[in-house]
């Protein structure tokens, strides 16, 4: 652009505000376009950069603050300066009339009430000073909330600037059209990333960051109530208050009821009030009911009940409040397949991966059939979404059925208690707890929760399936110090287990027999039950398929940092072969991969081909192992020779075992065998027979039994 002479830098400033501002609301309230976009985005990144530079000379109201920053926000707490107050509950379409009669006898005089939508999204105060946002604040506590004012400047819905110079807070919903939220979850390839509803997006989207990428999630507002700094300013009731708020700049719920003592009157008090909306009779209150909750779900958003509320100030104020809701209005909630709790506290669970969960303590609580007494809190950040305190009244979902979640703070606690906070320490080690990407660990590999979670891992019946060894026999052994690695599972002598809490002989056995039947699994079940957070069945599966087929090569590309091998995989990003190639050079993973190997896993893809082409002949045949050998150290690798063939493997000489394979040194189990006439092999034989194999085939395996 020319100008006849240099602009100031204000001048731009103000230039580019004023004309960006006739842009925004052209597109945002007509939906018409003035300039390109590029043309837009040169002005609006001109506008930003002079701000930067002058920030003394930016508006208040900049156009740029819609935009976003990349900030880092930190949330402080602010106190609020009007009472944010929830609202008492009705559940029936009578206690809802109850409210009104009482209400009506109570006053002794001729009342109103509107019926507003109460929309299931995150509650804000909006705080305005000479018609300028100054402050957007959750509602906390009730009293001290967080500052999250750059995030809600990014809603257009919510006027930065007013049009009259007001000091007023503003009470209203931030919430996500359903629609939007279908959207943008589709476009979210990570399924464990997706929100479980638009209420938890918002809640998240409310929180990120950076304001510059609140922006991307399509948040809006609906406001519902108003107080005005100046008593003096502040309408007669509340239709005038909505109407007020609205020709201020703010979005208010167009679907408005009002309730009168009758119709006609209802009607023509809305219309005075310049609202649009329903007129109804008090008499009319159960078909009111009806009527919204078959419309629930036609609605472009979420609501979770229907909220009622004396419509005359004065009588509002002669009714006053409880401590934690007004009197003069009541939440009537529609049933949902949710129950509610109390959260009697929080205990911290510490994952195999370290990773530490929150898991919420609740009142017993009928849900779907079950009676539930937990549900995960995910991590620190969604507590703080939920901003739960212990004691509070919630609700609990089971997501997909299967895990209970707690969803929303339905009433605060009267105790006073603020927002949980996770302790610093890991509760099962004491190392101080770190923070990765939103999420808390411990980083002590050693830490006795983590080493019991990766052996129950381990050996689950969804990956290597070692029979008995579940997370409480795990526990039992760690605690005897008979298993404290994955490796130990195949090095440790179990025979002194017996005697231990739910350990007898019988399990013993079924234990060792479980760990023989393991050596015998695929490479790609030992890789995904190594527990490296990126390597799950279908990772596996997939680095397998895409070259990795021995763990060698793994180990041999994390050590040369080869991101490139990884990420050629698809499925495979930048992030993931990060996190596997720092997995696979650490000492601790290398140490357990190698202890295995010497065990005598498969950790090669190709022995798993072995092992379906041998010839089964030992199959039919019960094989039992004493002694030790030359060729077959540690022990398990004869004991894989066997069941590769077919055979099955047993820890002691019964009536069943058909075979003794006799090394140096076996002493009882060789005197049994002879006593019940077992077949008693010794190792050269046992190489000849499996050496044979191709020769002999299967019915000399047969043969041999007699
Ligand atoms: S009035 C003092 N109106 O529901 C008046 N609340 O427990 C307080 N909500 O925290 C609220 N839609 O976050 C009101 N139309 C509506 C609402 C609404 C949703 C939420 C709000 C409040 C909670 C009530």
């Amino acid at each position: 652009m020319c100008y006849p002479r240099a602009m100031s830098a204000k001048e731009e400033i103000d230039k580019l505000t004023s004309e960006l501002k006739v842009y925004q609301d052209k597109y945002y309230k007509e939906g018409v376009s003035l300039v390109s976009d590029s043309e837009y985005d040169r002005l609006s990144d001109r506008l930003a950069a002079l701000e930067k530079e002058h920030p003394d000379l930016m508006h208040p109201d900049s156009p740029t603050l819609r935009v976003g920053s990349d900030l880092t926000n930190d949330f402080p707490e602010v106190r609020h300066t009007i009472p944010v107050l929830s609202l008492d509950k009705a559940y029936s379409d009578a206690a809802v009339l109850d409210f009104f009669s009482k209400s009506i006898e109570k006053e002794g005089g001729v009342l109103s009430f509107a019926a507003e939508e109460k929309i299931d999204g995150i509650s804000m105060v909006l705080y305005y000073e000479d018609g300028l946002l100054v402050r957007a604040v959750t509602r906390g506590n009730g009293e001290i909330g967080n500052d999250v004012t750059a995030n809600i400047m990014t809603i257009r819905s919510v006027p930065l600037r007013l049009s009259e110079s007001v000091d007023i807070a503003v009470r209203g919903e931030v919430f996500i059209r359903k629609e939007d939220f279908e959207r943008l979850n589709a476009s979210e390839p990570d399924e464990s990333k997706r929100a479980a509803n638009p209420r938890n997006l918002a809640a998240g989207a409310v929180r990120r960051q950076k304001s510059s990428e609140a922006r991307l999630v399509p948040m809006d507002i609906f406001c519902y109530e108003g107080f005005w700094q100046d008593k003096g300013r502040t309408p007669s009731d509340h239709i005038a208050i909505l109407s007020e708020l609205k020709r201020l700049g703010f979005q208010i719920n167009p679907h408005l009821s009002f309730f009168a003592q009758s119709k006609a009157d209802a009607e023509k008090r809305l219309e005075e009030a310049g609202l649009d909306g329903d007129g109804y009779a008090f008499s009319e209150i159960d078909s009111y009911i009806r009527k919204k909750t078959a419309e629930r779900g036609t609605l472009p958003y979420e609501i979770d009940g229907l909220v009622f509320k004396i419509n005359e100030l004065d009588v509002r104020d002669r009714f006053g409040y409880t401590e934690h809701h007004p009197r003069w209005a009541i939440a009537y909630k529609f049933e949902s397949p949710q129950a509610e709790a109390k959260l009697l506290g929080i205990t911290v669970q510490v994952g195999r991966t370290g990773r530490i969960t929150p898991v919420a303590e609740i009142t017993p609580t009928k849900l779907g059939g079950s009676t539930i007494r937990r549900a995960t809190l995910h991590n620190q950040e969604y507590i703080n979404e939920l901003e739960l305190a212990i004691g509070d009244t919630v609700s609990i979902s089971k997501r997909g059925d299967v895990i209970p979640a707690v969803e929303a703070v339905i009433d605060k606690n009267e105790d006073g208690n603020t927002t949980y906070r996770l302790p610093p320490l890991c509760p099962c080690c004491g190392t101080t707890i770190v923070q990765v990407g939103g999420l808390q660990y411990c980083p002590n590999y050693s830490c006795p929760d983590q080493v019991r979670g990766r052996i129950s891992y381990f050996a689950s019946s969804d990956q290597m399936d070692i029979a008995t060894l579940g997370p409480k026999t795990v526990a039992v052994l760690y605690d005897a110090g008979l298993l404290r690695s994955i490796e130990d599972i195949y090095t440790a002598d179990f025979s002194s287990a017996c005697g231990l809490p739910g350990i007898g002989e019988k399990s013993i056995q079924a234990l060792e027999e479980g760990i023989r039947e393991s050596l015998g699994r695929p490479f790609a079940l030992v890789l995904s039950s190594l527990g490296v957070a990126e390597i799950g069945k279908k990772g596996a599966q997939m680095l397998i398929s895409g070259g990795f087929d021995t763990i060698d090569k793994l180990i041999e590309a994390s050590k040369e940092g080869r991101t490139e091998a990884f990420t050629s995989i698809a499925g495979i990003g930048e992030t993931i072969a990060e996190s596997i190639i720092k997995a696979f050079r650490s000492p601790e993973l290398l140490s357990t991969i190698e202890a295995l190997r010497a065990a005598g896993l498969h950790l090669d893809a190709s022995l798993d081909k072995e092992e379906e082409s041998s010839e089964q002949i030992f199959s039919g045949q019960v094989w039992c192992i004493t002694g030790s050998f030359r060729t077959f150290n540690p022990r398990s690798k004869a004991l894989k020779e066997i069941e590769k063939r077919g055979g099955r493997t047993v820890s002691s000489v019964t009536g069943k075992t058909t075979h003794l394979l006799s090394g140096e040194g076996g002493g009882s189990k060789r005197a049994e065998a002879e006593r019940l006439g077992v077949r008693i092999v010794d190792e050269d034989e046992f190489l000849s027979m499996i050496g044979q194999k191709a020769a002999e085939g299967k019915g000399d395996g047969q043969l041999l039994l007699f």
